[in-house]
């Protein structure tokens, strides 16, 4: 059964959602506040890149369409989906001003069935907008929590093919028919209660980023011992009770989720008067991560003022234009106030307006920045590294020096190419 659905947000989260419940053949209206970004898409235009969205998109036009007004999403909608932001704010906490205002435009909703929560969102939230939908009188509209966990790069797919649906729900009926929406994804639905829903999407970001700082502290231990972490986590992970996945070492992990979520449960642990010392530890060495490139890379070639470094990758991982809390903002911060000029080079990211972007230049392609570098750094393993001619790039540089943050090249290679080449948790290689 198809159903009439407002989605609340054309966000990554938003636009995915949306496309893919079009696709399920729904009816869907997808409401956000931002007029260029729904002007866009009227126009037939992503603002966003994701893989396959904008096909998705295109190939669902009668059945999705894009609105600035709140009422006119909500008028004939069975179902309400929230899939808008929700920033940490200065004490850590998630800031819900954007869920509450949603819970204010469903008020009016007289179709509506269910209210469903795809935000990420403290755990307790689902209780009070409940508490809220009662005394608004709406005590016969459903809540669902049905966190998401597609990946950006991958979102589509992640969606239409997912390990799990997890659906938290107070009633039956209500996860019955957040199930039934789903109907033609190919995963297994896992019901629960509301705040176990929350707290799945909390943990499972946050095991996540707790196997990759786990992966670079050992990849720190590497670097110690001589061992090669590359060969050490590729065994480990061999070990179908620990899995390979996640185990990458490199500059750490950054993104709109996980130093979000990552902030978010600890703070949710704090109120709750327990101190997270695993979860504290995982943002520390996250954080200590980045700042260590540069180090490395003054290990090597001594003080960086009057040298320009070449910074390849902007955005927090390939695949996606997303810079939010991308590693390269903190590695670019550091090389400009150690004297570096930088030059950065990547094929998706739109130059932000602010510091430390503005100070640096922009190169058009791989080649065009390591040409007369002193340096140069990987920052985003984008797959269009491999193609690069690094034996003809390394006559280029000043210096042929290369730090790669992400484990994304051959060290015997580089080295045979003329770099001194510098890894995460493997021995430096000298030409
Ligand atoms: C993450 C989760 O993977 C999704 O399941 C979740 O739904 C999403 O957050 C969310 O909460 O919305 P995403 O932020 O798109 O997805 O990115 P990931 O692919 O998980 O990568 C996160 C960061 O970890 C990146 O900076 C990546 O470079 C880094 N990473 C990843 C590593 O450093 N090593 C690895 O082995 C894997």
């Amino acid at each position: 059964m198809t159903r009439r659905i407002a989605v609340f947000g054309a966000g990554y989260i938003g636009l995915v959602t949306g496309a893919c419940l079009a696709e399920l053949g729904h009816t869907v209206v997808v409401r956000d506040i931002a007029e260029d970004k729904v002007a866009a898409l009227r126009a037939g235009r992503v603002p966003i890149y994701e893989p396959g969205l904008a096909e998705l998109i295109a190939a669902n036009a009668e059945r999705l369409t894009f609105t600035l007004d709140a009422d006119e999403a909500t008028a004939e909608a069975e179902v309400v989906y929230v899939c808008v932001d929700t920033p940490p704010t200065a004490s850590g906490d998630a800031d819900l001003s954007r869920v509450w205002a949603v819970v204010d435009s469903a008020k009016g909703a007289a179709h509506l069935k269910a209210f469903v929560v795809k935000s990420t969102v403290p755990v307790g939230t689902g209780a009070r907008i409940r508490a809220a939908l009662d005394t608004a009188g709406l005590a016969g509209v459903g809540y669902g929590s049905n966190p998401e966990f597609t990946a950006e790069g991958r979102a589509v797919r992640d969606f239409m093919r997912p390990d799990r649906i997890v659906i938290g729900a107070f009633d039956e009926a209500t996860a019955a028919l957040v199930a039934e929406i789903h109907e033609g994804v190919d995963g297994p639905v896992i019901t629960m209660d509301v705040p176990s829903a929350e707290m799945v999407k909390l943990t499972s970001n946050a095991f996540l980023a707790t196997k990759i700082s786990f992966a670079n502290e050992i990849a720190n231990i590497c670097e110690t011992t001589g061992a090669d972490v590359t060969r050490v986590l590729g065994a480990v992970g061999a070990d179908h009770r620990l899995g390979k996945h996640f185990l990458h070492a490199g500059i750490g992990w950054g993104g709109s989720c996980f130093p979000k979520d990552a902030v978010a449960l600890k703070a949710l642990a704090s109120n709750g008067g327990y101190h997270p010392q695993i979860l504290t530890d995982v943002i520390e060495v996250n954080n200590h991560q980045r700042r260590r490139a540069v180090t490395r890379l003054k290990d090597e070639i001594g003080a960086l003022a009057g040298k320009t470094v070449a910074v390849l990758g902007m955005t927090f991982k390939p695949g996606t234009d997303d810079m939010r809390e991308a590693p390269s903002t903190v590695i670019v911060d550091r090389l400009l106030s150690e004297g570096a000029s930088v030059v950065c080079w990547d094929p998706m990211a739109r130059t932000p307006h602010h510091a430390p972007w503005t100070a640096i230049r922009r190169a058009e392609s791989v080649e065009e920045a390591l040409s007369g570098a002193h340096a140069a750094m990987v920052v985003t393993e984008w797959p269009q590294l491999q193609a690069v001619d690094w034996r003809l790039a390394a006559d280029s540089m000043a210096d042929a020096v290369l730090f790669d943050g992400r484990n994304a090249l051959e060290p015997e290679r580089m080295g045979e190419c003329g770099y001194t080449y510098i890894s995460v948790g493997r021995a430096t290689v000298r030409p």
